[in-house]
């Protein structure tokens, strides 16, 4: 199974910082088998963002697209209208369950306003710009993704 990696960063993008949570998302989905056909740096851009996305979809290049970044408070954080921009069939399921884990660990999770969503045959799915938030809310959501995808193939 193919996966997308999008980092949404201004900095990052600027190479004024460097992107630790993609390569962490890198790694993690690695190891649970699946394959990352693509990485992408882009800026915080609804419409760069979204047509990257939809691309991607429409493509049938990965059935999986994580994000990482851009779904917090900040002006310029707008992942989760970039996603909704793309998808067809809202999965909300996901990142709730990734709110309600995250909660146990520390209360600032119910800040994140990470979206999931259908396109086509692809899966997308919003993660904290974080180092930290992206290997907790990864690691919860990971193990149960595979069974969404083989029944939306
Ligand atoms: N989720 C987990 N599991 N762990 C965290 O540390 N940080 C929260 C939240 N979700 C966090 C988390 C914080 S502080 C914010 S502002 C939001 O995710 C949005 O993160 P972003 O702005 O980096 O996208």
């Amino acid at each position: 199974m193919n996966v997308a990696i999008i980092t949404s960063s201004d900095s990052g993008y600027a190479g004024t910082r460097e992107d630790l949570s993609g390569p962490i998302i890198e790694k993690m989905v690695t190891q649970a088998g699946y394959t990352v056909i693509k990485k992408l740096l882009l800026p915080d851009e609804r419409d760069i963002l979204s047509k990257a996305m939809a691309a991607i979809a429409d493509n049938e290049e990965a059935c999986l697209i994580l994000t990482t970044g851009g779904t917090g408070f900040s002006p310029r954080d707008c992942m989760p209208e970039a996603t909704m921009d793309v998808v067809t069939r809202p999965v909300p399921g996901i990142p709730e369950a990734m709110r309600a884990l995250s909660m146990k660990i520390t209360p600032r999770a119910m800040l994140s306003r990470a979206a999931a969503g259908i396109r086509k045959n692809t899966l997308i799915i919003n993660l904290p710009g974080s180092p930290k938030a992206v290997e907790e809310s990864l690691g919860f959501i990971l193990p149960h993704i595979r069974h969404g995808l083989e029944i939306m193939l």
